[in-house]
């Protein structure tokens, strides 16, 4: 009888064991709770593809963000929807805009306790929809929108932000996002740069959070699901540029990316789950398909092996008071 000589299964034969030679943790330090706040809500309203989430109101974003916090999640990243649109997005850079509003309010409640970061994009706030403004026949122009990031990117540092996270796929933008910064006399606030962003479809249920208004699509900024080497080549990009972090979205269609992206660079890596992983793990659970409890941990666990330094997630706060 031949036995085997090797016996992988020894290593999981207790939970001790099986701690023991664990490869991958998950600290609530790694995990990063994206917030949306809506311009004059006088109360939470919720995310119906998003169940779990909320658009909040000026007060009850404070209160989350302390709970965040509590709970001990590494950082918070803010969005707004705000009342009015326009072609521009002047909303974005506005000091009295939606977000810098919003930047404002959480810094005063827990900006000593966490690194408050906000979205850097016009799509809130322009009323066509798109990351950046439009040129007469409807393309969006580069380098026009370039100067609304900087303006955007000054605003939400005099509001406080810590970070900022360039998220529009304009090329250029991390470089130009710097210079305005430190020409700003801002220099020690940091880039997280959302280097490689997919034309997702599971960005679904975030664009009913934030009540985009695109029709169409962005794939003639966003990347195209096949490729891995652009990917590789938008990080490059970004880091010379200035990019402190950078960041892969989605997460879990995309680990082989975040896999070489960690290996390509020295700076910390961020992946997004994004709006539509959430959603579809949570419908999954309600239909008690899944153990919702444990697909959430094992979705993320697998992002951090994957090499993500950090992961953007909805769940930040219910896993971090777990964990
Ligand atoms: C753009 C932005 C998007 C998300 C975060 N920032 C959406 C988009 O490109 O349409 C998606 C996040 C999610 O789906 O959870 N400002």
């Amino acid at each position: 009888m031949p036995y085997p000589r090797e016996r992988p299964r020894r290593l999981r034969g207790s939970p001790a064991m099986r701690r023991l030679v664990g490869e991958t943790t998950l600290d609530p330090h790694h995990l990063v709770l994206p917030m949306f706040v809506r311009e004059g809500a006088v109360e939470p309203r919720p995310v119906p593809s998003m169940p779990g989430v909320v658009q909040h109101s000026a007060e009850s974003v404070r209160k989350a963000a302390v709970e965040a916090v509590e709970a001990g999640v590494g950082g918070l990243m803010l969005f707004a929807i705000p009342e009015n649109k326009d072609a521009e997005g002047s909303g974005g850079y506005d000091p009295d805009g939606a977000l810098n509003v919003a930047i404002r309010d959480v810094v005063s409640e827990v900006g000593n306790a966490t690194v408050v970061m906000a979205d850097l994009c016009l799509d809130e706030f322009t009323d066509h929809g798109h990351c950046g403004v439009l040129t007469p026949d409807g393309a969006v122009d580069n380098d026009a929108t370039l100067e609304a990031y900087r303006r955007m990117a000054v605003a939400q540092a005099e509001a406080g932000a810590h970070v900022v996270g360039p998220s529009g796929m304009m090329d250029g933008q991390v470089g130009a996002v710097r210079d305005a910064l430190d020409g700003a006399g801002h220099a020690g606030v940091a880039i997280l740069a959302y280097a490689v962003k997919y034309a997702s479809a599971f960005y679904g249920p975030f664009r009913d959070a934030v009540e985009s208004t695109l029709t169409g699509d962005r794939r003639t900024y966003q990347q195209d699901p096949a490729n891995a080497f652009e990917a590789l080549r938008e990080v490059r990009l970004d880091v010379e540029e200035g990019a402190d972090m950078v960041m892969v979205k989605p997460a879990l269609s995309y680990l082989d990316v975040v896999t070489r992206i960690r290996e390509a660079v020295d700076v910390p890596v961020a992946a997004y789950q994004v709006s539509g992983e959430y959603a579809m793990i949570e419908a999954a659970a309600a239909n008690g398909w899944i153990d919702r409890e444990r697909a959430v941990e094992e979705s993320l666990v697998s992002i951090r092996r994957a090499g993500a330094d950090m992961i953007l997630t909805y769940w930040a706060v219910e896993v971090a008071r777990r964990l």
